[in-house]
């Protein structure tokens, strides 16, 4: 029996696979977090692939027959290469050997994203919020570039690499007083640069967890309006979109149309949590984020 994998570099991707296990309760999950190697942002390509494709590796040997990457990250910078080098040589190899291997994909977060987005904006005009990794890649503004030819609508996306956003959640300090700082910063950087942007995509998964203090400070805004920040006067209503909810559906969805990775899932509801950082850390942390308290083990790799 299967199991789905959910990886990310550290915490973020708990984000997602909240959303996805309320959505589809019933299936058992993996959920790895590299912590130990967290922030995935601040690399480079060659290293990302790396880290990814060997967390990619072992949740397959852990029995996972599908790996969600809950990770912009490693969606932007591995999710094509891994699909297109390894998922395909893994076949071949299959083939060569005349195994009957039983199939595996990996999937990320950017498509599933992106494809709300036409739907949400008046003014047409977004806002990516990103590690610089997913910045520099421009996935984002590829993939709007698509979805806009696809529903024939315009838009303008500008992006802000937030690099010390993935940090501050890892060590635990978003909810301090000086976390206020790099919130409102990066925020004024990109509606500096656009102030029409009335859409926002939180497009890294540890972001949801600065939800609250991000729409807080887009209200203090408001309220303040021109007297502080380059804006018209009428201020587009800003929303902001997480990702987890969308993922969740991109996955049951993607499950209805795919019984050979359906079907060989096991149905425990059950959940185990690994991480390559200290277990006992990861659990109190996770908790918080979760809700509900955790157990977690330690992999070395
Ligand atoms: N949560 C990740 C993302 O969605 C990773 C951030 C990082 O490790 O820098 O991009």
């Amino acid at each position: 029996m299967a199991k789905i994998g959910v990886f990310d570099s550290g915490y973020g991707g708990l984000t997602i696979l909240k959303e996805i296990r309320k959505t589809l309760p019933e299936y058992d999950y993996i959920y790895l977090g590299d912590n130990a190697r967290a922030p995935y942002g601040t690399h480079s390509f060659d290293v990302i692939y790396r880290y990814t494709l060997q967390a990619v590796k072992y949740l397959f040997e852990q029995d996972c027959n599908l790996v969600i990457l809950a990770c912009n990250t490693a969606s932007a910078k591995a999710l094509r290469t891994i699909q297109q080098t390894y998922l395909v040589e893994r076949q071949k190899t299959a083939l060569l050997k005349d195994e009957r291997s039983k199939p595996v994909n990996v999937l990320g977060v950017i498509r599933p994203t992106v494809e709300a987005v036409p739907e949400i904006t008046k003014t047409g005009h977004v806002g990516i919020l990103a590690t610089p990794a997913t910045v520099s890649s421009e996935s984002y503004v590829l993939e709007l570039e698509k979805i806009a030819n696809e529903r024939v609508k315009e838009l303008v996306v500008t992006q802000q690499a937030c690099p010390m956003w993935v940090p501050l959640i890892e060590a635990g300090e978003h909810n301090e007083p000086g976390a206020k700082y790099f919130i409102g910063k990066y925020l004024r950087e990109l509606l500096t640069k656009d102030p029409q942007i009335d859409t926002i995509v939180l497009g890294c998964t540890h972001y949801p967890l600065l939800k609250d203090r991000i729409d807080e400070w887009l209200n203090y805004r408001q309220e303040i309006g021109e007297s502080e920040f380059p804006v018209p006067k009428e201020l587009p209503h800003i929303t902001t979109i997480a990702q987890g909810e969308l993922e969740a559906e991109s996955l049951r969805d993607y499950l209805t149309r795919h019984p050979e990775y359906r079907e060989p899932l096991s149905k425990g509801g059950t959940c185990t949590y690994l991480t390559t950082e200290n277990a006992d850390r990861f659990a109190q942390s996770a908790s918080i984020f979760l809700d509900t308290p955790i157990v977690a083990g330690h992999i070395d790799w």
